[in-house]
């Protein structure tokens, strides 16, 4: 693999880079807003050149990337090298970082502190916090009032799933769909500018989203909503068996990248890899000369 990967091209450079105010038009105009996932330089970098307008760095690593059994598990730290790394492939889209479950909940100052280290330290344009209640609402103003961008997150939320019951869609009786209607309006209020919700019924969904002026992104929400967000490695069909309800998987990679790999493991144990295309060469005289005081190392 060279050293220095060449990454963006011409048409990349050309593109505006995402700001609020661009992500805001969007919504006045109608036009549907596309987020995805990724947690690291080339997964950053694939979806920037694919032209997205929002790119997330969501704690949906701690699943997909790092093998833990819930988001709940993955840590600041984890979540700056990821961010990071994005980072490092993402220009022209806006780039988003899920604060992990324990790392703002407690305090506004810590969630301030935590907050600011995502801007500071990994270069993201903004976080995501995780619910409507009235400790998340005051984060949020504190998180904006110390200037940073927050996007909120109501519906199903992944790191209280527990308390939710579980991880089933939310807002499915008219008492809940006014709950998750009344914490949308408040985390908008609060501060947010953009807000995704996940798992509630399209029509729940499609009544709140024009009664906020901010951006709404969708996850297993219908179509009402002013975007969509999916896990990338749902949307690769990186894992084997179905992606989850909310998902569409646009491709299945998991069978070619390991057929490529067993490929590799094959030509290795049989020879055929590497030939003379992959191998560096030396001059005759020089390796005469190299032979020859290697003998007096012998
Ligand atoms: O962590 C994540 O990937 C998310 C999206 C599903 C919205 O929060």
């Amino acid at each position: 693999m060279s050293s220095t990967p060449k990454i963006h091209t011409d048409a990349d450079a050309a593109r505006l880079p995402m700001t609020l105010p661009r992500l805001a038009d969007k919504k006045r105009q109608g036009e549907a807003i596309v987020m995805v996932t990724a947690y690291d330089f080339p997964s950053g970098e694939i979806v920037d050149a694919a032209g997205v307008d929002v790119v997330l760095v969501g704690d949906s690593a701690a699943e997909v990337v790092l093998g833990y059994p819930s988001t709940v598990a993955v840590s600041v730290e984890e979540m700056l090298m990821l961010t990071a790394a994005t980072r490092r492939g993402v220009r022209g889209a806006l780039l988003i970082a899920d604060l992990p479950f324990g790392s703002y909940e407690e305090s506004d100052e810590l969630a301030i502190r935590t907050a600011q280290r995502f801007v500071k330290e990994a270069g993201a344009d903004g976080v995501k916090l995780e619910g409507g209640g009235e400790a998340q609402l005051a984060r949020i103003r504190a998180i904006v009032g110390a200037g940073v961008s927050v996007v909120g997150h109501v519906g199903l939320t992944p790191q209280t799933a527990v308390a939710l019951g579980g991880r089933r869609a939310q807002g499915r009786t008219a008492q809940r769909a006014l709950e998750v209607a009344t914490q949308a309006l408040a985390v908008a209020a609060a501060g947010a500018f953009a807000i995704v919700f996940e798992a509630i019924p399209a029509a729940v969904a499609a009544e709140i989203t024009p009664l906020l002026e901010i951006p709404v992104i969708g996850i297993g929400a219908g179509a009402g909503t002013d975007g969509q967000v999916l896990v990338l490695h749902d949307l690769l069909g990186i894992y084997p068996g179905r992606a989850p309800r909310p998902a569409k998987q646009y491709i299945e990679l998991r069978t070619p990248i390991v057929a490529a790999v067993s490929h590799y493991a094959e030509e290795v144990r049989g020879g055929g890899f590497p030939t003379s295309e992959h191998t560096f060469s030396i001059d005759p005289a020089e390796l005469a000369e190299f032979l020859a005081g290697l003998e007096k190392l012998r």
